[in-house]
């Protein structure tokens, strides 16, 4: 048994030796492996770069919601920019604008700025004034510099008289310039609207003036009835104001008997004639309304003038002047139906209200006898012996159809001296 026993002992100890020795020789080929290849048979790298697109898989499913809410995020923010980017823009411009309007002012506009900036007391009763007498523009000659040369020459002391003419009006614009050269008034200026007329007028020694080919412009020029051609007449003139002239703008229904630039304020940005009749509708009055119905309150006021007349009026070269003419020009092109004179008295008068900036215009009404219309003469002065002494500045036949016998019985009566020479017409049309 003992025997035995060291026998399974000696198989043991032998069997074990074997076993170390195979631990060994696993070490040792172990090692050299290790050595051979540190980082293992499979390639980690492929391990990590499996378990990498196993986990951004997982992570794309997990952000996919996430990134869309991200992507709408940004587009909020991109679209919150670009807003934020026009608005900037639109800022920048308008203070460009601002700048360019700031810049515009000459030495009397600085004056004023500075009396305007200067933190003033108001002085005593009675005493304070308001600005009326708004600076004139930079002249910028770029605008037009044929036009500009052309003033430079026509012009005096910065103001012309312009009329604009196509050769429906030929006959009339004949009249119209013969009594400017009668009068000695040397600056004035036919804004030619076809060839026939700028031919006219050259032939005539007439200063005339022919824009460049505008078709949106022009066709309305040729073809255009008195209407359209009104609209066109603000557009021009804005030429006039950017070049820094004050200009008379004259239709060709007038006749000139004496210089108008001897009798005008220069204090506003607007000086019109007008088409009232007399003290209260030339110059405005209280026209209460009566409504019985309301009892006690009866009675309301209203504020009341007649228009300023679209077709004889002096406009200096001013910031509201250039508003007014934008905004009477834009309105005549967007509304078919809308009439000149009555678009620029609306620009020209009605106060800011909701949805609505008024123009801050200064104007002034010329004296109804000095500029008269052909109603002050037919209906009340030609039967008035005082008045009939008084000689106008001009007479525009605004009123009457039958505009060229009347503007030559105006000749005949002013000049010629034919007391009865107004005495055929009656005192409308007929
Ligand atoms: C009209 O106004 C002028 C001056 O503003 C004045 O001299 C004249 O008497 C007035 N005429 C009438 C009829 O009131």
């Amino acid at each position: 048994m003992a025997l035995g026993r060291r026998v399974k002992n000696l198989q043991s100890s032998i069997r074990g030796s074997q076993i170390i020795a195979a631990i060994g020789i696993g070490v040792a080929i172990g090692c050299v492996f290790a050595f051979l290849f540190p980082h293992g048979f499979f390639s980690t790298n492929q391990l990590t770069k499996v378990r990498h697109v196993s986990d951004s898989n997982s992570e794309v499913d997990a952000a996919s919601c996430e990134s869309t809410e991200k992507i709408d995020l940004l587009k909020s923010d991109i679209r919150r920019l670009s807003d934020k980017n026009a608005a900037l823009k639109r800022q920048v411009r308008e203070l460009n604008e601002k700048m360019r309007l700031a810049e515009q002012g000459n030495q009397q506009a600085h004056d004023q700025v500075k009396v305007l900036n200067e933190p003033h007391k108001a002085g005593p009763f009675g005493t304070v004034k308001s600005l009326r007498t708004n600076p004139t523009v930079v002249p910028d000659e770029t605008v037009n510099p044929r036009l500009a040369k052309i003033l430079a020459k026509v012009a005096v002391r910065k103001e012309i008289i312009v009329a604009l003419a196509n050769s429906n009006v030929r006959e009339m614009l004949e009249l119209w310039f013969t009594y400017i050269k009668k009068a000695k008034i040397p600056n004035y200026l036919v804004v030619a609207l076809d060839d026939e007329i700028l031919e006219f007028c050259k032939a005539n020694d007439v200063p005339v003036y022919q824009r460049d080919r505008d078709e949106s412009v022009d066709a309305i020029g040729k073809g255009g009835g008195n209407h359209a051609v009104s609209g066109l007449k603000f557009r021009i003139l804005r030429e006039f104001m950017q070049l820094g002239y004050s200009v008379l703008l004259s239709d060709v229904d007038i006749i000139f008997l004496q210089n108008p630039f001897d009798h005008l304020h220069r204090d506003s940005d607007v000086e019109s004639m007008s088409d009232g009749h007399n003290n209260m509708t030339a110059y405005g009055f209280n026209d209460v309304f009566d409504e019985p119905a309301m009892g006690w309150a009866r009675y309301a006021h209203t504020m009341r003038i007649w228009v300023f007349n679209s077709g004889f009026f002096y406009i200096r070269p001013t910031v509201p002047s250039i508003e007014l003419l934008d905004r009477v020009a834009g309105r005549l092109a967007r509304e078919a139906s809308a009439w000149d004179q009555a678009v620029f008295n609306e620009e020209l008068f009605f106060p800011s209200h909701p949805g609505y900036i008024g123009l801050h215009a200064s104007k002034r009404t010329m004296d109804f006898y000095l500029f008269m219309n052909s109603k002050v003469l037919f209906k009340t002065v030609r039967k008035d012996a005082t008045l009939k002494k008084i000689r106008p500045v001009i007479v525009h036949v605004n009123y009457h159809p039958d505009k060229y016998p009347r503007m030559k019985a105006i000749v005949e009566f002013y000049l010629n001296g034919k007391q009865d020479a107004l005495d055929p017409f009656p005192d409308g049309s007929q």
